[in-house]
Order: C-alpha cells, then sequence, then structure tokens
C-alpha cells in the first residue's frame, strides 16, 4: 500500500512520455531554433549533439538513479545520501520556484494564441503579430488572466498524481504533440522559399568554429541542459516513482534521442516558414519569433492560416504544461515527502493547490511587467553598470538565478557527488536492480567524473558571459 498518496507510473511507456513531456517544452520549440539561427546554425547543431550524448544523457542518468534509489523527493534524496552535500536539493528547488515564474506566464500567451486563431476560424479578424503582442503585454489585466489559466490547467493534471494526472495527460498529449508539429512542418517546409531555410539547418559550416568555438559550445550546452530538464530535480523526482524492473539506462537514451529530434523537428517547423516569410533576417528574430514572425506567417496564409495557427499554438501549449507540470511535481513531491518522513500524512490536492497559489503570486510579476514594457521596477535594472544589461525585464531576472547560476552549479554537483563521495559502482547497483545491465558503466564513470563537471563550468561561464556581455567568448 503506497502511504501519502505517493503513487508510481503504472507503465514504462507512460514515464516515458512524462519524461520526454518535461524534456519537450518552450525551450524545444521557442529558443532551439532560434539560438541555432543565431549561434552558427549547422556548427551550433553538432556541439549539441555531442554535448547532449556526453553531459546530458550523464546527469539524467544521475538523477534517475539517485531519485529511483531513495524514491523520494529531490531534497530528501540528497539529505539521505550525503554527507558533504545534503543541500544538493535545494538550488533546484528554488529554481523551480523561477523557471515557473516565467514558464507559466508565456504558456498564458500560448493560450492566448489559441484563442486569437480559433476566433480567427469564426471570422473575428485579427492583426499582426506585433500587435496582437504588444497589446498582450501591455493589458496587464489580460495577461494575468490568461496566466491563471494556464497555471489552474496545471493544477488539475498535478492534482491527478502520478499515474491519473502525469501519466493519464502525458500519454495523450505527447503523441498528439508528435502529429501536430509533423503536419505543421509539411506545411512550412512546402511555402515558397522554405528550402533556403532548410539549407541553413544542414548545410554542414564550420565557419562559425574557427570564429568562436568556445562561445558555440557554451550557448548549445546551455540550451542543452535547459532542455534535458536536467539541474532541477525534474528528472529526479520522476525517476522516485519508477518501478525498480525498470531499464533506467534505457529509458534515459529514449529520452536525450526524443528531445533533441524533437527540437530539430521544431527548428523544420519554425526557421523554413520564417525563411520563406522573411529571409535569415525573420528566421534569426530572437525571441519575437513564436509569438510575432510565426504568427505573421499563419497571417499571409489566407484561410488556412487560422486552421495551422491553431494546431501549432495548441501544441506549444501542450509542450508548455506537460513541462511545467514536471516542476511543479518536483515542489508537490517534497511536501508529500517532507510529511511522511515526519509521520504525517499530507493531502496531494491541498500541497498541489498551495504550490499553485504561490507560483501564481511569483508569476503575477512576470504577468505584469510585460517583458519590461510596463514601467514596473526591476531589481537592479540599469543600476550596477555592466549588471543593469542582464535583466531588462522579470523574465530575464528569474531566469538568470535559475538558468545562469543554480542549475548549472547543481548539475555540476551532483555529478562530483556521484563520482568521487558516492561513487560509480555504488550508483550503478540502482541500474542493475531486476537483472538489467549498466552498459554505459566505463563512459559514465568518464563523464560524471571529468567531462560533464568540466562541461558545466565552461556552461556556467557560458551563461554568465552572454548574461553581463562580458564578451569573454566574444
Ligand atoms: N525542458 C523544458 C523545456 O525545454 C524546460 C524545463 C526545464 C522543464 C527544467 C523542467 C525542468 O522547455
Amino acid at each position: 500500500m503506497e502511504s501519502n498518496n505517493r503513487g508510481q507510473w503504472k507503465s514504462n511507456f507512460g514515464f516515458l512520455m512524462a519524461a520526454i513531456g518535461s524534456a519537450v517544452g518552450l525551450g524545444n520549440i521557442w529558443g532551439f531554433p532560434f539560438k541555432m539561427g543565431s549561434n552558427g546554425g549547422f556548427a551550433f547543431l553538432l556541439v549539441y549533439i555531442v554535448m547532449a550524448a556526453l553531459v546530458g544523457f550523464t546527469i539524467m542518468l544521475g538523477e534517475f538513479g539517485l531519485g529511483r534509489r531513495t524514491g523520494k523527493s529531490s531534497i530528501a534524496t540528497y539529505r539521505i545520501l550525503s554527507k558533504r552535500f545534503k543541500w544538493l536539493g535545494w538550488p533546484g528547488f528554488i529554481s523551480a520556484f523561477l523557471i515557473l515564474s516565467f514558464y507559466c506566464v508565456l504558456g498564458g500567451y500560448c493560450i492566448k494564441y489559441v484563442v486569437v486563431n480559433v476566433s480567427e476560424l469564426f471570422g473575428a479578424g485579427y492583426g499582426g503579430g506585433g500587435a496582437i503582442f504588444g497589446e498582450l503585454t501591455g493589458n496587464m489585466t489580460e495577461s494575468l488572466v490568461y496566466t491563471l489559466i494556464f497555471v489552474i490547467l496545471n493544477a488539475v493534471i498535478v492534482m491527478g498524481g502520478i499515474s491519473g494526472g502525469i501519466e493519464r495527460f502525458s500519454k495523450v498529449a505527447m503523441p498528439a504533440l508528435f502529429v501536430m508539429l509533423i503536419i505543421i512542418i509539411i506545411r512550412s517546409v512546402t511555402l515558397d522559399g522554405a528550402l533556403e531555410g532548410v539549407a541553413f539547418m544542414f548545410k554542414p559550416n564550420f565557419e562559425p568554429f574557427r570564429e568562436n568555438f568556445l562561445g558555440v559550445v557554451a550557448k548549445a550546452g546551455g540550451q542543452m541542459f535547459f532542455s534535458l530538464s536536467i539541474g532541477v530535480g525534474t528528472m529526479l523526482t520522476y525517476g522516485s516513482y519508477l518501478r525498480k524492473e525498470e531499464n533506467l539506462e534505457k529509458n534515459c537514451v529514449l529520452i536525450v534521442i526524443a528531445d533533441t529530434i524533437v527540437a530539430l523537428m521544431a527548428g523544420l517547423a519554425v526557421i523554413p516558414a520564417s525563411f520563406a516569410m522573411g529571409g535569415a533576417d525573420a528566421a534569426m528574430a530572437g525571441p519575437g519569433l513564436l509569438f510575432i514572425t510565426l504568427q505573421d506567417v499563419f497571417r499571409s496564409m489566407g484561410a488556412v492560416g487560422p486552421v495551422f495557427g491553431t494546431i501549432f499554438y495548441l501544441l506549444v501549449v501542450i509542450a508548455a504544461v506537460t513541462s511545467s507540470i514536471s516542476i511543479i511535481e518536483i515542489i508537490t513531491t517534497f511536501y508529500l515527502d517532507n510529511a511522511e518522513m515526519k509521520g504525517k500524512t499530507a493531502n496531494r490536492r491541498k500541497v498541489t493547490v498551495i504550490t499553485c497559489v504561490v507560483v501564481m503570486a511569483l508569476a503575477s510579476i512576470v504577468a505584469v511587467d510585460g517583458m519590461g514594457g510596463n514601467g514596473i521596477w526591476i531589481p537592479f535594472q540599469n543600476s550596477l553598470g555592466v549588471i543593469g544589461s542582464f535583466n531588462d525585464c522579470w523574465i530575464d531576472f528569474m531566469d538568470f538565478w535559475a538558468e545562469g547560476i543554480f542549475m548549472p552549479l547543481s548539475a555540476m554537483f551532483m555529478c562530483i557527488f556521484i563520482g568521487y563521495e558516492f561513487g560509480v559502482d555504488k550508483f550503478g547497483e540502482e541500474l542493475e536492480l531486476c537483472g538489467n545491465r549498466f552498459a554505459s558503466r566505463g563512459f559514465f564513470r568518464i563523464c560524471c567524473k571529468v567531462i560533464a563537471p568540466a562541461a558545466m563550468v565552461l556552461i556556467f561561464l557560458g551563461q554568465i558571459d552572454s548574461i553581463f556581455a562580458l564578451h569573454i567568448f566574444g
């Protein structure tokens, strides 16, 4: 009998869909295409794949193994397993709130775009992407309402529990997302002028390496670890709900591959369409790509535009929800396990609601800020010389602490913990339960002890470099 409503994944397929759902998010669909666009195209892709194989795989497997070993939340796991790294669950736990504070706002924006496109199906008439986005971010009430809708959607799923909520939703949502993405890709690459965009993505070009090798490595690495949901405790938490007979290594390989494929598919959906619309500049439009350029692409398609627009933004909402529920689950699981360890019984519904209220409170700041356009006070803005450049809006501020500081550091210390305190062989025992093999043991050992920590230092410096515009990497 499971105590404290802890529950378990019902099937390995369900777990896989939930974990891939966590990995596949705004990072893939929004971040990957524009970062690849502005950081060397093919060269970026190459580094990304190498980093995912060496570093992403190692850290994800580390999280799964630790989580399943204790069967507990990330905070409890390090408390149980380590002397020197007892605190190691906390940076991720704090990052969870920080990421959610802007993720829920962006998720809310995506819901707004679904509404815009569905309304257009009924002939409501819509303006250009720039106008829609400007109006949305400038309207505090509207931004708050859409953020709230997104948070409620998350709460409903997480309240349902691991198998009854998260697994049940992901099992339907992820295959649906895949099909929708294929429909959008077919439309995108068959637009006039789209093939130039495809060539941009896949034509070998090593020039960016010669210009700025470390810069490309740091940027691709940063994107890789956010995209794989590592360094926060998500995968550790999801691993804690997995049955002992499931093969962690195989699951991990599948998740890393699936996440990379979806990032590439998202690139194919977004980059060629943007090329067709406005050439290379449009494809490198940065953060505006998703909410401005693409909306204009759909608008230019005439009558079928809102059909594709609805499909596209709906798939982005699904991608965002399956990621944000995994972050909320870090927090929920912590409170459930904490209560259990104190001999009390916590109620998942209540814990989820309280978590979501706190998340909504934080997200409200980001929503009201409207990407810095509404004149809200922003900490450190322009007040500390060079530091002023890192946060032009609240999203940047929240993201700085999470992606810039806490996530790379906690991923690095986790490797050091497994490699030097806990021990790779003891870690391997968890992977070899129920007759499974730890085929990548030697590879894992080198990556965990040397390559991944070194890469995390580089990524950390890369984040600091780009945030503070220090130009260490050019
Ligand atoms: N991987 C998600 C994305 O690509 C974001 C995420 C980060 C989810 C960390 C969970 C934990 O958008």
